[in-house]
Parts: structure tokens; sequence; C-alpha cells
């Protein structure tokens, strides 16, 4: 099976690199021995980490995910890898950037890196987003840290010539993530949170509906909320829009051996259950369905 093929292997991948795995996919893996440049809290909820790496790192596309080696603290022993998004790659820079929410012991872990401390991400992983050259202009709705996984996809299809309508959700106004990189490629925003009830469902679904008549939604994207991806699954179904969903789930291996990251699916062949951190995280939105 082509997946025991693709188990870590030393191999040379630039002088970071601490494991290369060439056979996953169309890319290639390594396991880097990144450095820590900046670590900060942004808000209440979340931190931006910026890390300077080599080799495969720098090739991660949009919707593709690292399986990062949380660190050790006296109250935690985070002994798995957590899967973070990439939120930024800069090959340039030589830089990998994440945005995380401290949610238990492994981002816990990340939240005390320090500037100069290693740590050690493997990836890219999973397959990212598609972009189908004969689209225009699509629609990404994102709630909490899923907009972090977008803002890149955002900005790849802005590369492309293609127009980007972003709905932001959040609880709060103070918690809506990237808003600065959608507005720097020109995209239109809605911002929608529950502290002004703007994020309702049916006002949601009014602009997704506004934003189909005005042939502004060629295809839609979605990642961080539940709900909205059932939304724009029903409203996919009814306009024949086509679809994409970033899934998370909880992982352990990351690379389609542990079998921990199964979901359920519905096909045109019947109901199937695939991995998320292999045959996704980015999956067909009709085809998605809820935990
Ligand atoms: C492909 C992928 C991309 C991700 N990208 C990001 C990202 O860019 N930024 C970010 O902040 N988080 C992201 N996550 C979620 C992140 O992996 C989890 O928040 C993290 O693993 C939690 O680890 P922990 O040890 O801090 O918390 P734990 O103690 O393991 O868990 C704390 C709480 O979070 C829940 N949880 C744990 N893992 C996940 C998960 N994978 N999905 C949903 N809930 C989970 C647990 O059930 C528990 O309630 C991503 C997950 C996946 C699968
Ligand atoms: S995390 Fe092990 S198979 Fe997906």
């Amino acid at each position: 099976m082509s997946i025991l093929t693709s188990l870590p292997v030393q191999t040379e991948a630039g002088e970071q690199a601490v494991g290369a795995v060439p056979s996953l996919g169309a890319f290639e893996v390594a396991d880097t021995r990144s450095v820590v440049v900046v670590n900060r809290a942004i808000n209440d909820d979340y931190c931006h980490l910026v890390l300077e790496a080599d080799g495969p790192a720098l090739s991660a596309r949009a919707g593709q995910f690292f399986n990062l080696a949380c660190p050790n603290t006296a109250a935690d022993m985070p002994y798995l890898r957590r899967p973070m998004s990439v939120y930024r790659v800069s090959p340039a820079q030589r830089r990998v950037e994440f945005l995380y929410k401290v949610a238990g012991a492994g981002t816990r872990g990340l939240a005390t890196l320090q500037p100069g401390d290693t740590l050690a991400i493997l990836g890219p992983l999973g397959n990212g987003f598609t972009l189908d050259p004969r689209w225009k202009n699509i629609v990404v709705a994102g709630r909490g840290v899923g907009l972090a996984t977008l803002a890149p996809l955002a900005e790849a299809a802005a590369e492309a010539g293609i127009g980007v309508t972003a709905i932001l959700s959040a609880r709060a106004k103070s918690l809506v993530m990237s808003a600065e990189r959608f507005e720097r490629i020109g995209a239109r925003i809605a911002v929608v949170t529950d502290e002004d009830g703007t994020s309702d469902f049916a006002n949601v679904e009014r602009h997704l509906v506004t934003y189909v008549e005005a042939g502004q939604a060629d295809a839609f994207f979605t990642c961080g909320s539940n709900r909205l991806m059932l939304l724009m699954k029903r409203l996919a179904a009814r306009f024949n829009i086509a679809g994409q969903v970033a899934l998370e789930q909880q992982m352990a291996c990351g690379l389609g051996m542990c079998f921990c990251c199964v979901r359920n699916f519905e096909t045109t062949g019947g109901p199937e259950q695939r991995r998320v951190c292999v045959e996704g995280p980015v999956f067909d939105l009709a085809e998605a369905l809820t935990w």
C-alpha cells in the first residue's frame, strides 16, 4: 500500500530537514527542524507563529497542513503531534506561518515557544484547495481560525485573476481573523459576528444568495464551522455551484497510517469513510458531512 511507502525516511532535503518523505502524493514532505522567529498573541484567542524553515516546507499550498511536535511544558507532555493549516508561506524569506488557538496541551506548549527555539514540523501534508481556471469569482466563508486556512486560498485566487468575496465570521469583531489579508487582495468583504447578531444563519444565507444572484459565486469555499458548511452545501446544491471544504479532525500520524482521522462522506456511490489527513483535509463540499 502506497501509504506504507511514505513512512518518514532519513534523506537529504536541505540543511534543516531532519527526514524526508518523497513518496507522499505528488509533493515532497519533510520533517523540518524550523526555528521560531515570532510567537505572539494577536488577540484574546489566537496566536501567530512565524518559523524559519527550509526544503519542502516552503512549497506548502493553501489548505495543506503540518503536523507540529508541540513542546512539553512543566504541566503537559503532548506526545502526539498536532495538525495546523498553513497560514502563510514565503519561500523568499524562508518563512512558514501558523495562526493557532490555545485549546489544550499541545497548543499550550506551542504558546511557550520563544524566538530562537526549534520546532519540528512535518509537512506539507494532505490535499489543499484547487482552483479551476474557468472560475471568474469565488465566495469564501469561514469562522474563527478557519479564516486562517482560507486567507492563503483567497490570495492564490487573486493571483490567478479570480475575484474573491469573503464572509468573515467570528464571535466578536475583535476576533475576526485575517481581515487585512482579504482587504489587501481587494476582496468584497462581509464581517458577521455573534455579538451584533449578523452571523445569524438567515442573514448569512441572504448574503450568499445575493452573491450567487450577482454572478459572484462560481464556487464556494469554507472552513471552521459545521453550520456554515451545511448552509453552503445546501445552497451549492440548489444553485449547482462547485464547493470545497477544509475539514478538521483529531489526528495522530497525519500520514494515513493510524486511521484515527476517519470521517463519513456521502458520495454518488453511497456512504464512504475517508481519512482527513491524506484524502483531505480539503474535500468536495457536496460529499462532506458534519461530525
Ligand atoms: C488539518 C487541520 C488543520 C488545523 N488547522 C488549525 C489552525 O490553523 N489553527 C488552529 O488553531 N487549529 C487548527 N486545527 C485544530 C488543531 O489541530 C487543534 O486545536 C489542536 O490539535 C488541539 O491540540 P491541543 O493539544 O492544544 O488540544 P487538545 O487537548 O488535544 O484538545 C482541546 C480541545 O480541542 C479539541 N480538538 C483537538 N484536536 C482537534 C481537531 N483536530 N479538530 C477539532 N477539534 C479538536 C478536543 O476535542 C478538545 O475539546 C487544525 C486541525 C486539522 C485537522
Ligand atoms: S491521522 Fe493517522 S491516518 Fe489520519
